[in-house]
């Protein structure tokens, strides 16, 4: 029975200076949290990227620091390479997530977010937002609140300018980001199992 295959979600990331990365392994950690899927990571910037894996792939995670308001241009590069892959539709009904890390509370991540759901949609991808409420915004609410930044079209996070990657995105950003990583495994599973 196709249900009960195991669904394999591959992410690709960026990251410049390791807080994209420290998130990416966050976001990891929520898909293989969840029974039946599996994850692996690949660098947007390695030239030696596994493109079968990806061409394999149930579900895609994109993952970029946002540099100067956009996709770093590593990740720009790993976009402009797929389309190789677009050309023949390849990743079309696969599902695809995305998620940034900037120093500002807002920084422009959205553009970045925006970006990849754009990139997701040539390819024919099913795009799977956050699915998260956001938190942070009333009276009673806090910067420990899951979505403090409170995004819906994927996942942000935000790292202090002057804090090395393992202070930076706080606790409260690597938890969102368990929780979105999980949301997207569970999404694909329902997608496969649809299929
Ligand atoms: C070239 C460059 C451009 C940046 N542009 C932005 C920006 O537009 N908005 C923002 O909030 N932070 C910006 N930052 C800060 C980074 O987004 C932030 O340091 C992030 O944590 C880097 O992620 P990384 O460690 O995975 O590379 C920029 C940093 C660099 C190096």
């Amino acid at each position: 029975m196709s249900d009960h295959r195991e669904v394999s979600v591959i992410l690709v990331y960026h990251s410049g200076y390791g807080h994209t990365e420290a998130i990416a392994k966050s976001v990891a950690k929520g898909v293989a949290d969840v029974e039946g899927v599996s994850i692996e990571l690949i660098k947007a910037d390695d030239e030696n990227k596994d493109w079968d894996k990806l061409a394999a792939a149930d579900a895609i995670i994109f993952g970029s620091p946002t540099y100067m308001g956009s996709v770093s241009a590593q990740f720009k590069g790993f976009m402009d390479e797929s389309s190789k892959v677009w050309f023949a539709h390849g990743w079309k009904g696969k599902v695809a997530a995305g998620f940034t890390v900037s120093a500002s509370q807002s920084g422009d991540k959205l553009n970045s977010l925006i970006q990849m759901s754009v990139f997701a949609a040539q390819h024919g991808m099913i795009w799977i937002p956050t699915g998260m409420m956001p938190g942070n915004n009333t009276s009673e609410a806090s910067q420990e609140d899951l979505n403090r930044i409170g995004s819906y079209l994927g996942m942000m996070a935000q790292a202090n300018a002057d804090q090395g990657a393992d202070v930076a995105p706080p606790a409260t950003d690597h938890r969102t980001a368990v929780h979105f990583g999980a949301h997207v495994a569970q999404s694909a599973k329902r997608w496969v199992a649809g299929a």
